[in-house]
């Protein structure tokens, strides 16, 4: 049997290389999802099921799009709801990146952006993040924007795995502008945007209608297994992704859809738990640090996860040391390798994990920093 060529453009995950084989009794430092139940409305809902369970129209059920308009400032016909915001990519990427263009993507970035730039046939093309805080940088994005003519589409991750870094709004309008002004589809991920610590991060709706923002239920409404997100844009652009969408799936599991209302219209009070026991889980890891490594750290932008220096020791080798970490102390965090070059001398955290696997987590990790 021999696969289709396109397959061999997959590269295998390297944080699959991490995750695969954890050892019995390993703290999961490694999760990019909320582990907390899913909220009370969206299980109402399940049980709720009312008669048929039918299809619903392929740009989704009316009344989760009238929901999802509200919550983003836009109107219905610029919803479009899809598997995860992962199907909002996939479907924008088939539609809108023509083969043998270039792609724009955060570096370090999400594994999934240079996966789908190559299936769509188009080459992904790095762009730093600020050294500082790994937060967008207009200036290296559009350097890099310059010298790329043939580019089809940019991305942003705003806050961003796996840094946690955003961007400010004087950033995301040149950024803007410069798309707009080349007729270049620009996307903002902003799955992480509502899990942040009291300033919510800047979107890109605050800049321009004329991109397209994803997102979903699966980080701050706590529903990854839902499989609902959605892409926010002018209808010229969402189109052709719905149509892209319908043939591969016809459309999101309908009893997910009338989960995700129930969430989105619970969204004050969800969104607030989440934000509540991140904060709470971030506190346990940031006392962890400062008891076990003498550290001092400032919470992320938004989302999850802690971008954590290396060791010197282990810059050379960070693939090795991630999986030392996971033998022989028991911890698994992914280095930040997996996610581009530019993550090379970091390892991801996440601490959507509970306080006492963070407090754990950091005391076994710390000899390996230390030593
Ligand atoms: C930055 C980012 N975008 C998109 C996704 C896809 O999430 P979903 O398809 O569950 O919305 C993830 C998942 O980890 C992510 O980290």
């Amino acid at each position: 049997m021999k696969p289709a060529s396109r397959l061999s453009l997959l590269k295998p995950s390297p944080i699959r290389a991490i995750t695969d084989g954890t050892p019995p009794g390993a703290i999961p430092l490694g999760l990019g999802e909320p582990t907390w139940d899913l909220p009370e409305p969206a299980r109402l809902a399940l049980l709720r099921a009312p008669g048929p369970c039918g299809y619903v129209p392929h740009a989704g059920l009316t009344d989760l799009r009238k929901a999802v308009a509200a919550f983003h400032g836009a109107t219905v016909d610029e919803v479009l709801i899809t598997t995860g915001s992962q199907g909002a990519l996939f479907a924008l990427f088939q539609a809108w990146v023509e083969p043998g263009t270039k792609v724009l993507i955060p570096d370090p970035g999400f594994v999934a952006y240079p996966a789908l730039a190559r299936m769509a046939g188009a080459v992904p093309v790095p762009y730093a993040l600020s050294p500082d805080r790994f937060r967008l940088d207009a200036d290296a994005l559009l350097q890099v924007l310059a010298a790329t003519p043939d580019a089809s589409a940019v991305i942003l991750n705003l806050p961003s795995n796996p840094t946690g870094g955003g961007g400010d709004l004087e950033a995301l309008r040149r950024v803007a502008e410069a798309c707009v002004a080349r007729g270049l589809l620009l996307i903002s991920d902003e799955v992480y945007r509502d899990l942040h610590f009291g300033v919510r991060p800047p979107g890109l709706r605050e800049v321009t209608d004329r991109g397209v923002v994803v997102s979903s239920v699966s980080k701050g409404w706590g529903a990854p297994g839902l499989r609902v997100g959605w892409a926010i844009g002018d209808p010229a652009w969402l189109t052709p992704a719905r149509v892209v969408h319908g043939y591969a799936v016809t459309g999101t599991a309908t009893p997910a859809q009338w989960a995700a209302l129930a969430l989105i219209e619970h969204s004050d009070a969800i969104l607030a738990e989440a934000r509540a026991g991140i904060r709470e889980r971030w506190e346990a890891l940031a006392a962890a640090l400062r008891e076990h490594l003498g550290q001092t750290v400032s919470p992320p932008d938004g989302t999850f996860y802690h971008f954590m220096p290396l060791p010197p020791s282990a810059q050379a080798d960070p693939l090795a040391f991630a999986l030392k970490l996971r033998d022989e102390a028991k911890v698994v965090v992914i280095p930040g390798l997996a996610f581009g070059e530019g993550g090379r001398g970091h390892v991801r955290l996440s601490f959507a994990a509970t306080p006492e696997q963070l407090s754990e987590g950091v005391k076994r990790m710390a000899p390996y920093w230390r030593g």
